[in-house]
């Protein structure tokens, strides 16, 4: 409960707040497991975190031997996996206290795979084409705070793109008001604006069933509640015309050879 108060003050100054390294180095220091970089309900967590690696598995698989950029890393969870499906892994996060624990946790098994770098998308220097994927999970939807930056960040992931490479996003696109995080465009405004750099739509769908969402995501309920309640919602999505009804929209693009 005290989590929610404290999101509910935080979404008042999510405009401030959310674009800071500072914001996300507190949450960082002051949370604990998954939490850190994602909702404060750590079995909803583990839910909507193994459901985003089997997509990840499955959309741009295989992915051995792959070079992989993962946009807002926050502790690696996704650079992590990623590493161990045999790609090499560049995990960049603007806030230094979740690069270094991301760094603290790295798993043996994926020493030498991974290179977590702290830094800002719209700064940090990377060479251009130099990725077969890049992915943006529940962070450009946070960070894209006016068109300027929405045009120029979707520019700049479709020039770290490697021609014939995949661009893969998991981010909650919303243009209502209750929904949206700080970008508020709609869905059709972000694939016209990857079709304008290149990139065209091979694949979408949407997970996190909302109406379960809102509460499960703060409500710390036990797993045997949790669960249960995530995959009905997840077969609910999966129903004709249900999927408006999706928190998160996952969309592939595929950047055109030269
Ligand atoms: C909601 S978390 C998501 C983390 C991770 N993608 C995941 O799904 O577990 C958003 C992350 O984006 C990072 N971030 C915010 N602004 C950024 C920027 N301009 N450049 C790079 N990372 C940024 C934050 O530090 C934070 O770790």
């Amino acid at each position: 409960m005290i989590r929610f108060t404290e999101l509910i003050k935080d979404r008042l100054k999510k405009y401030e707040l959310y674009n800071k390294k500072e914001y996300w180095d507190k949450r960082t220091l002051q949370r604990k497991g998954l939490a850190r970089s994602m909702w404060s309900s750590n079995n909803y967590n583990s839910c909507l975190d193994a459901l985003e690696k089997k997509i990840i598995y499955n959309y741009p698989a295989p992915l051995d031997g792959l070079i992989v950029l993962d946009l807002g890393c926050g502790i690696g969870r996704i650079s992590t996996y990623l590493a161990s499906c045999g790609a090499h892994v560049t995990g960049l996060d603007i806030s230094p206290a979740t690069i270094k624990a991301a760094e603290r946790e790295i798993l043996p098994n994926v020493k030498g795979k991974i290179q977590y770098i702290s830094g800002d998308l719209f700064t940090k220097e990377l060479q251009k084409e130099s990725f077969d994927i890049v992915l943006g999970i529940a962070m450009l939807t946070i960070i894209f705070s006016n068109k300027e930056r929405f045009e120029k960040g979707i520019e700049r992931i479709c020039q770290l793109t490697k021609p014939g490479g995949k661009i893969l996003l998991i981010e909650p696109i919303h243009s209502i008001w209750f929904l949206k995080r700080i970008c508020g465009f709609k869905l059709q405004r972000w694939i016209l604006e990857f079709e304008k750099n290149g990139a065209m739509l091979s694949n979408r769908t949407g997970l996190a069933f909302y109406p379960f969402r809102i509460f499960l995501a703060f409500l710390n309920l036990p797993l045997v509640i949790t669960k249960p309640l995530f995959l009905i919602g997840e077969f609910i999505l999966k129903l004709p015309f249900m999927d408006w009804f999706s928190d998160y929209k996952v969309l592939l693009f595929r950047k055109k050879n030269n």
